[in-house]
């Protein structure tokens, strides 16, 4: 493998400030509901906890891993189920809440499978959005940070499965 190293472009504080901020708008946005989270593994897990515990409606979570990348930077275009959700969505408020919206093919997929199952609503929230790499003309109705079209690693974000416990998240940088 290529020699790099990372650079952090989101701090542990810029993301618990942030992630607050978002918790407080989806209890807003959800009072008087009951909130379904749709966990995607193993990306999202770090954001999908630390919004969790500031969230006030009552809280389900179940958890689905789905996969559009092999192991390496480059986008695939199609997903494949590789665990399925323990519970049924139908009539529910859910909150899909992903790690990073890249081409968005990965979540107009997902959209697809889950709309089909007829929940109540079907929301997106992105802890970062690369928003200038959109292909599928997804939009998430809630977003962290904007970045730019960075391959970045931390807080739950892997390279071949490696640095997802970083605290904050940070840019591959290859060396030349
Ligand atoms: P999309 O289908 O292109 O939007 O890809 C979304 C998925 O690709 C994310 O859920 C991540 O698992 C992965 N991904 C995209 N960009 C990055 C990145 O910069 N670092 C780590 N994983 C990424
Ligand atoms: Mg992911």
């Amino acid at each position: 493998m290529e020699d790099y190293h990372i650079v952090e472009l989101i701090s542990e504080e810029e993301l618990k400030v942030r992630i607050s901020e978002l918790a407080e708008q989806l209890n807003k946005d959800y009072a008087g509901k009951e909130l379904h989270l749709v966990v995607i593994l193993k990306g999202s897990v770090f954001f999908a906890c630390e919004l969790a515990k500031q969230l006030t409606m009552p809280v389900t979570m179940d958890f689905m891993a789905v996969s559009s990348y092999g192991d390496g930077m480059v986008s695939a275009g199609d997903i494949t189920v590789k665990k399925e959700l323990d519970e049924d969505i139908y009539d529910k408020d859910v909150l899909i809440v992903e790690d990073v919206l890249d081409s968005g093919v990965t979540l107009y997929n997902l959209g697809i499978l889950l709309k089909a199952r007829m929940p109540q609503s079907l929301k997106i929230i992105t802890l970062l959005d690369k928003k200038d790499n959109h292909e599928a003309g997804i939009k998430a109705d809630y977003v962290g940070f904007e970045i730019p079209d960075k391959f970045v690693v931390g807080y739950g974000l892997d390279y071949s499965q490696k640095h997802r416990n970083l605290p904050y998240v940070g840019e591959i940088v290859i060396e030349q």
